[in-house]
């Protein structure tokens, strides 16, 4: 699967969102190390606080189904209906739980216009992460 495969299955992702809040939709493609993939969008609530990112939509499906070992993610996110536009970085919360079951090199392609996407590594995108290691 190329990087390009991964946005726009993250792209894709964006039409399942439930966002009658924010009209804000969110997309993530999540492949794991033995290729399986998981698409996940938002899912907004009325409380606001319950609101689950796309992110984590995906991270979730996959540890439930015993997944472990992740390779990369794409997030793309734009208003609901339209096209991305601009770069759409992964919420910090997200970026926690993608430390939890992934290592600094865990890639993260973040979608713009155009079919464009910018790289980063978990570890450029959360520098001093804690994780499970510091508790020790
Ligand atoms: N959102 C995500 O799905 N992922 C992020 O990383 C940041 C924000 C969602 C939550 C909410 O439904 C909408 O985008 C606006 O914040």
């Amino acid at each position: 699967m190329t990087a390009e495969q991964l946005v726009e299955l993250a792209k894709q992702a964006r039409e399942r969102a439930y966002v009658p809040y924010s009209g804000f939709a969110v997309g993530a493609a999540l492949l794991c190390k033995d290729g399986t993939l998981y698409q996940g969008c938002n899912i907004e609530n009325a409380a606001y606080g319950p609101t689950m990112c796309a992110e984590r939509t995906a991270f979730f499906k996959a540890v439930y189904d015993g997944q472990r070992d992740f390779e990369a993610i794409a997030v793309a996110g734009g208003r609901a209906g339209e096209e991305v536009s601009g770069l759409f970085p992964p919420c910090g919360v997200c970026r926690q739980v993608m430390r939890e079951f992934c290592g600094l090199d865990f890639k993260i392609y973040m979608a713009k216009e155009n079919g464009e996407y910018v790289e980063q590594t978990l570890g450029e995108l959360l520098p001093y992460s804690f994780s499970g290691a510091d508790m020790k």
